[in-house]
């Protein structure tokens, strides 16, 4: 069952604990998401595949003192049933369209128009439907990214729902591994990558980081994906480096403005150029390329 933990504060406050979190490798596998709730206040919440457990919530008390002060609000715990946690994704699951992929639930699969490069992803335990910032940041960035150049094999580094990976088989017609270190979103990956037609070439693997030996691919992944949080993003910058064909392109997401200069410099020293970047909702995706 899915657990949030949620606390309201102000942006610049949100923005702050947002950064400490990113910074946890421990919470890392989890999702953070902020948005404004009403003019002004912000709801930062960290979900969680189980109920966090006592190290998870002093370090997130913890946290929220570094980031606030003593003084600051705590966070509330919540258990999300199933049906719950359907019912407030299909909330916002209205189509997402980006580029020429356009994101849908199988309630909507009429909304596809000729040209379209249909995605279906249910709601289910996986982040990324397509709503996020960061998961339209990274849609946009491949769709753009692929107009310019051929790409030959990808890797999609927290994979999640597997929206990324399914988008860059459909649109690049090329093989691409997903990998998760969540093994419930491993699984969902590897659902929605048979319902969407890619089974041919997408593979679904639950892994931690890209160490793995089934991330070395002879020659590389010419194109590499992460939409991970800004703390773990600088930590793989050396091995996602290594995993890098000659001339090829990452892009990166799931890391807020302030926090961009800090990734860039990561990925600068490992060799790379940034070629772009782009915010939405707060949400910056970054385009590098290797010099
Ligand atoms: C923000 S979601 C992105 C999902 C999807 N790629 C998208 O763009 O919507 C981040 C995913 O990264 C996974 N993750 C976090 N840290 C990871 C790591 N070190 N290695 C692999 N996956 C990781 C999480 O389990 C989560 O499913």
């Amino acid at each position: 069952m899915n657990w949030t933990a949620s606390v309201t504060l102000s942006e610049a406050g949100a923005k702050a604990l947002a950064e400490v979190l990113g910074d946890d490798e421990d919470l890392a596998a989890h999702a953070v998401d902020a948005a404004e709730t009403t003019p002004g206040r912000w709801r930062l919440m960290v979900y969680f595949p189980a109920e966090p457990n006592k190290a998870e919530r002093a370090a997130l008390k913890r946290h929220a003192v570094e980031a606030l002060g003593k003084d600051g609000p705590a966070f509330a715990f919540e258990a999300l049933a199933d049906a719950d946690w359907v019912a407030m994704s299909l909330e916002g699951l209205t189509p997402v369209r980006v580029g020429r992929f356009v994101v849908h639930g199988s309630h909507d699969r009429a909304v596809a128009r000729i040209g379209d490069i249909a995605i279906e992803i249910e709601a289910a335990q996986a982040f990324g439907t397509g709503h996020h910032g960061t998961t339209a940041g990274c849609l946009a960035a491949i769709d753009r990214l692929a107009r310019t150049r051929r790409i030959h094999r990808a890797l999609d580094v927290g994979t999640g729902s597997a929206v990324l990976a399914i988008a860059i088989a459909r649109l690049a017609k090329v093989s691409v591994l997903a990998s998760d270190i969540d093994p419930v979103a491993a699984r969902i990956a590897a659902e929605n990558i048979r319902l969407n037609g890619v089974a041919t070439l997408v593979r679904a693997i639950c892994a931690a980081g890209v160490d793995d030996r089934r991330f070395a691919v002879a020659g590389g992944f010419d194109l590499i994906v992460a939409n991970i949080l800004a703390g773990p993003l600088v930590g793989l910058a050396p091995p996602i480096r290594r995993r890098l064909a000659p001339g090829g392109t990452i892009v990166l997401s799931g890391l807020l403005v302030h926090q961009a200069n800090r990734v860039v410099a990561a990925y600068r020293a490992q060799g790379l150029r940034l070629v772009r970047s782009d915010v939405r909702e707060g949400w910056v995706t970054l385009t590098l390329a290797l010099r």
